[in-house]
C-alpha cells in the first residue's frame, strides 16, 4: 500500500460533512493542464529554477490584479510575500514573531487546524475571545487586553470556519483602532474572503496592510485548488520584505515558484476568475440545499444561520434536545451530553461532521457541531442530512 494523497477518511459509502475541502470533482484539472501546457511553451528556464524570494514578480503583478479587482480596494505587489498556503504563512508568522509561551487571541470558537499550529507547535498561549452572530466582540477583546499583552489575534473574519459568520464593518475599525492602541497585530485570515454568493462581505482586513497593524493570509486552497500549494500574505511592503529575508526562504527560495508560475497564467487569462465564479454558483446551490435538508430533518432540534459564502454551516443544538439527549444512556453522564457523543451512531449511519469541540481552544462548544457543504454534490448532501436527522432521532 502506498500513502494517497487526501488526510481525510473518505470512504465510498459514507458521506462526510466533516471533510471541509472543495468538492475533488470541481477541482479544475482542464484549466491548469492548460495552463502548465502554455507555461512550459514558454520556454522559459526560470520555471523550474529557485524563485524570486518575496515570490515571483509577473506573479505577484497578476495576483495583486485580481485581488484588487476582487476586494474592490487596490493591492500592491510591494506588500505580497508568496507562500505555499495559509497554513505555512501562519506557520511562519509564528516562526519569525513569536516565542513558545507568547500570547495570541483566537476565536472561540476558531478553525481547528490553526490551534494546533499555534498552541501545538508554537507552543503559545491562546487565549479565547467570544464571538457572536457579527463575529468578534470587541468589548471582550478590550477586557482581555486588561489582562494580557498578546502579540497578535488571529481572527478568520469573513464566513468562518467553522461559523459561516462575517465580522461586521464596524468591528473590523473597531478592531483596527484597538491594535493601535495596544500594540498587537491583526492576523487575518481571508482565504473564504472571495467566496461570496451574491452579496459582497465589507472591506477585507488586506484593505488596512499599509497600517503595519495586518497580516492578511489569503489563499487557492479554496478558490482553485488545495494541491497546489499556493497562497500569501498581504501586509505592508516593509514586513513582506523581512518574511522573505527569513532563513527559510533564503535557503529554499521563493516558497512555491513553480505553481506561482502557472497559476499566473490562469489569472492572465481569465480562468481563475471563470473558474471562482463558476465555485460561487454551485456552492451558492448547495447552501440553498443544505439548508432546506436542515429543516426538513433536523427542524427545531439545533438552530443555525445561512451562511453568505464559505464552507461551513455551525449547528448549536437546541436545549430540548440536549435535555432529551443527556438523559439517554447513550449520552454521556446526564446533562454533559456532547455532539462528540453522536459519532458512534453517525458513523453507523454512514454520515460525519465535525463536532464543536474540535473548534474549542479550551475543550467547550460541545453543543455545536460543523457541516460543510462545499466538499459533497446536493444528491449526498439531501441525503447524507437524512441520515444526520435519524442520528439526531436515535437520540430524542
Ligand atoms: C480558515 C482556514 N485557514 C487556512 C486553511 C488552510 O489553508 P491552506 O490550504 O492554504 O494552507 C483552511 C482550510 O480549511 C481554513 O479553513
Amino acid at each position: 500500500m502506498y500513502d494517497r494523497s487526501t488526510q481525510v477518511d473518505r470512504s465510498a459509502d459514507s458521506i462526510n460533512f466533516g471533510i471541509g475541502q472543495p468538492d475533488f470533482a470541481l477541482l479544475p484539472h482542464a484549466l491548469m493542464s492548460e495552463v502548465a501546457a502554455e507555461r512550459f511553451a514558454e520556454g522559459d528556464t526560470e520555471l523550474l529554477n529557485y524563485g524570486f524570494p518575496q515570490g515571483d514578480g509577473r506573479f505577484r503583478w497578476a495576483l495583486a490584479d485580481f485581488l484588487g479587482r476582487g476586494y474592490g480596494a487596490a493591492v500592491q505587489p510591494q506588500q505580497l510575500m508568496i507562500t505555499a498556503g495559509a497554513s505555512q504563512a501562519l506557520n511562519l508568522i509564528c516562526t519569525l514573531l513569536t516565542r513558545p509561551g507568547d500570547t495570541v487571541f483566537v476565536e472561540e470558537p476558531s478553525y481547528f487546524l490553526a490551534l494546533r499550529i499555534l498552541q501545538e507547535d508554537h507552543r503559545l498561549n491562546a487565549v479565547p475571545i467570544p464571538t457572536d452572530e457579527y463575529g468578534l466582540v470587541p468589548p471582550a477583546v478590550e477586557e482581555a487586553l486588561t489582562r494580557h499583552r498578546p502579540v497578535f489575534l488571529y481572527t478568520i473574519s469573513t464566513y468562518q470556519n467553522p461559523t459561516g459568520r462575517t465580522l461586521s464593518e464596524n468591528r473590523r475599525q473597531q478592531l483596527l483602532a484597538l491594535a493601535e492602541a495596544h500594540e498587537f497585530l491583526i492576523v487575518a485570515d481571508e482565504v473564504y474572503h472571495l467566496l461570496d454568493f451574491g452579496t459582497p462581505p465589507p472591506d477585507p482586513f488586506a484593505a488596512y496592510a499599509d497600517s503595519g497593524k495586518v497580516l492578511s493570509l489569503g489563499s487557492f486552497s479554496k478558490i482553485l485548488a488545495p494541491g497546489l500549494r499556493l497562497g500569501w500574505v498581504q501586509t505592508s511592503a516593509q514586513r513582506a520584505g523581512l518574511f522573505a529575508a527569513s532563513g527559510l526562504v533564503d535557503s529554499g527560495g521563493g516558497l512555491n515558484q513553480f505553481t506561482s508560475n502557472l497559476v499566473r497564467v490562469a489569472l492572465e487569462g481569465g480562468g481563475q476568475k471563470a473558474y471562482l465564479d463558476s465555485l460561487r454558483r454551485a456552492y451558492g446551490q448547495r447552501v440553498q440545499a443544505m439548508d432546506a435538508a436542515l429543516h426538513r430533518h433536523i427542524g427545531d432540534r439545533a438552530t443555525w444561520t445561512v451562511p453568505a459564502g464559505g464552507f461551513f454551516f455551525w449547528l448549536t443544538c437546541s436545549d430540548h434536545f440536549l435535555a432529551a439527549a443527556s438523559s439517554l444512556p447513550a449520552g454521556s453522564a446526564p446533562g454533559r451530553f456532547d455532539t462528540t457523543d453522536l459519532l458512534d451512531a453517525a458513523a453507523g449511519a454512514k454520515v460525519g461532521f465535525l463536532p464543536g469541540r474540535r473548534c474549542s481552544s479550551v475543550g467547550g462548544l460541545g453543543h455545536c457541531l460543523r457541516l460543510c457543504f462545499a466538499h459533497y454534490g446536493i444528491p449526498e448532501i439531501e441525503e447524507g442530512i437524512r441520515r444526520l436527522g435519524q442520528v439526531f432521532d436515535s437520540f430524542h
